[in-house]
């Protein structure tokens, strides 16, 4: 009798506070200052997030690396650059330092400090080659530059950043970054003058692949109905090469699109639109928009991948953005439009360029 009613208590006690329990529980959760903490919200990766991890995985590939030290006009540039504008005793960020090869230079140059920051595995090659050659005063920070702290500030930043569309390896946040954090005022950013190009161009006859529609006559066979199914993938608009003997000339006279200065550019100063136009100079086909990049240093220092350098730095590709085939005379004028929803990624980027109508007494309207 006295254990059945203990045992009835004990029943009805744990009831009482499991309901207690219950309730207590469901104030707190629909509690709206309580709530985030127990529903966080989805964490969603942005393209720069994405973009970021994207970066540390390429570049921990050692092929990526070897490509660029093998590219001898870009490392003539920097060693160059770093001989001439690096002063013994300077303090010195390697933005992005891969192997370590440009801290290394600018140790030898003399600096008396340099940071070596480098968010990708390929660090541990980087602190390895240094002890190997002898290069003692670098630092190397296994780190993303954002996540760089430093007591005193710097006198120069010194990166390679640069994508073959130019901005698409997030040059300007990630140097605008640490410029505004870590760099004394007055300090040196070695390179910063950067200019984009996006030329309209003709390709030598017999490297020419017109879009499959525009295929009339492959031996009496038509292919323009291949109209109807125009690719929705921006990859399908752009050719990748870093041939010399691909572009036979430019169409008009070059001039970039887009000329910054990391001294002095904003982060989200990149015009979303840009609208030139072209005199025709060399008469031919329009087979696309060349998009490729100049990095100077000063005058007579300047490192580009343009088509038709003979001495352009080869590892980077250059770009050409298709147009439907028409044809030039010199004398035309051709407008181009390039749209760009985000300059680091350019399957966001839009462009037309059309010659323009003339009047009958050939003004251009
Ligand atoms: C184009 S490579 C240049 C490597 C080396 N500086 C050279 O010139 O041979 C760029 C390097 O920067 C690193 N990187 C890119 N963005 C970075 C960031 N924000 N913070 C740290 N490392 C970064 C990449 O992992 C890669 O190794």
């Amino acid at each position: 009798m006295l254990l059945s009613s203990l045992q009835r208590f004990t029943v009805l006690l744990a009831s009482w506070v499991r309901r207690l329990g219950t309730r207590t529980g469901n104030w707190l959760v629909a509690s709206p200052r309580l709530k985030p903490w127990f529903y966080p919200p989805l964490k969603v990766e942005t393209p720069a997030e994405k973009y970021r991890e994207f970066n540390g995985y390429y570049f921990a590939d050692i092929h990526e690396q070897e490509r660029m030290l093998g590219d001898e006009p870009r490392m003539e540039f920097y060693h160059r650059a770093i001989r001439r504008h690096i002063k013994p005793g300077q303090r010195v960020i390697d933005l992005g330092t891969g192997t370590g090869i440009l801290a290394a230079y600018a140790s030898r140059q003399g600096a008396s400090q340099v940071y070596a920051i480098d968010h990708s595995t390929i660090i541990e090659h980087a602190k390895e080659l240094a002890a190997e050659n002898g290069i003692e005063n670098v630092q190397f920070e296994d780190l993303h530059s954002t996540d760089f702290h430093v007591d005193e500030p710097v006198d120069v930043i010194l990166h390679e950043q640069i994508g073959d569309f130019l901005f698409d390896e997030a040059m300007v946040p990630n140097v605008c970054d640490l410029r505004d954090r870590v760099l004394k005022p007055g300090g040196l950013i070695l390179p910063s003058l950067f200019e984009l190009f996006c030329e309209p161009i003709t390709l030598h006859d017999d490297r020419r692949i017109p879009y499959i529609w525009e295929l009339k006559d492959v031996h009496g066979f038509d292919f323009s109905s291949m109209e109807r199914s125009r690719p929705e993938n921006p990859e399908y608009y752009r050719l990748s090469s870093c041939d010399l003997h691909l572009v036979k000339h430019f169409i008009g006279a070059p001039a970039p699109v887009v000329a910054i200065d990391l001294h002095t550019v904003e982060e989200n100063a990149l015009p979303p639109k840009v609208t030139f136009t072209r005199e025709v100079c060399n008469a031919g086909m329009v087979d696309g928009l060349a998009v490729y990049m100049k990095a100077r240093v000063d005058d007579d220092l300047e490192l580009t991948s343009s088509p038709l350098e003979p001495g352009r730095a080869p590892h980077w590709g250059f770009r050409i953005l298709r147009l439907d085939q028409s044809r030039v005379e010199v004398g035309d004028t051709l407008k181009v439009t390039l749209d760009v929803g985000d300059w680091a990624d350019p399957d966001t980027w839009q462009w037309t360029c059309r010659k323009q109508p003339v009047d009958q007494r050939g003004t251009v309207m």
